[in-house]
């Protein structure tokens, strides 16, 4: 019997995480302790993934300098695409700066990455590509749950897709690995904000199969 009701109420506090993660754009300054990082990353590693080839990773950046160096490069290569593009200045320094205080206001940035050494290499281009589609998917799972942890520890986070815009740039800043993709940038810490509840489709819309009204 108490077996079932602790199933139950594990369930509701994962029902409570899921609803009440929300997309944290501003941060209190107060560091985070890195056990709790530890943690996060720890479970983020129990996600399922193709092969069990874990094809994550994770770089924690704290360092303000480093971060500041980080905004900078990305700042740079989104103002040079931008302005390739023919944007209006003005647009491009506006985002280029929203971009930037994000990174540097946010007081851990974890660089997150996969990996294609462990997973299946394939001749054809076919195969390749659903391979590099498994690490993506098993990398964003992985992802999720960091993102969910943040959530139960109290924390605000927010995936930046910005890295897949400028994978070279962010390998350079941060010296990762040569194996090491860019995916994103999950900024964490304290909420200065609760973050706003943002809509979603009805349930209609999205699934088929079974009766959802
Ligand atoms: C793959 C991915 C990329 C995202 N990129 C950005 C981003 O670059 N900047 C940003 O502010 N939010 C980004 N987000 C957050 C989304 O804007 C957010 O999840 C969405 O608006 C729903 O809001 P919610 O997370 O608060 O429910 C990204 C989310 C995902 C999953």
């Amino acid at each position: 019997m108490r077996a079932i009701a602790t199933q139950a109420e594990a369930l509701s506090d994962l029902d409570t995480v899921i609803a009440g993660r929300r997309s944290v754009r501003r941060f209190l300054p107060d560091p985070v302790p890195e056990a709790i990082i530890a943690n996060m990353v720890r479970a983020a590693s129990r996600a399922p993934s193709a092969h069990n080839r874990q094809p994550w990773r994770f770089h924690v950046v704290q360092d303000a300098p480093l971060k500041a160096r980080l905004a900078s490069a990305m700042g740079d290569k989104l103002q040079a695409d931008r302005t390739k593009d023919g944007d209006d200045m003005a647009a491009i320094r506006q985002d280029v700066a929203r971009s930037s205080a994000r990174i540097i206001g946010a007081p851990v940035v974890v660089a997150t990455c996969l990996t294609l050494e462990d997973m299946d290499a394939y001749p054809d281009d076919r195969r390749s590509h659903a391979e590099f589609l498994m690490a993506v998917q098993s990398t964003a799972m992985a992802a999720q749950i960091l993102l969910l942890k943040a959530q139960s520890e109290g924390l605000g986070a927010c995936w930046m897709c910005a890295p897949l815009f400028c994978a070279e740039t962010v390998k350079n800043a941060l010296s990762l690995p040569n194996s090491w993709q860019p995916q994103g940038l999950i900024l964490l810490g304290w909420p200065a904000e609760p973050g706003r509840l943002r809509d979603r489709k009805p349930l209609a819309e999205i699934v088929t199969g079974i009766d959802v009204t």
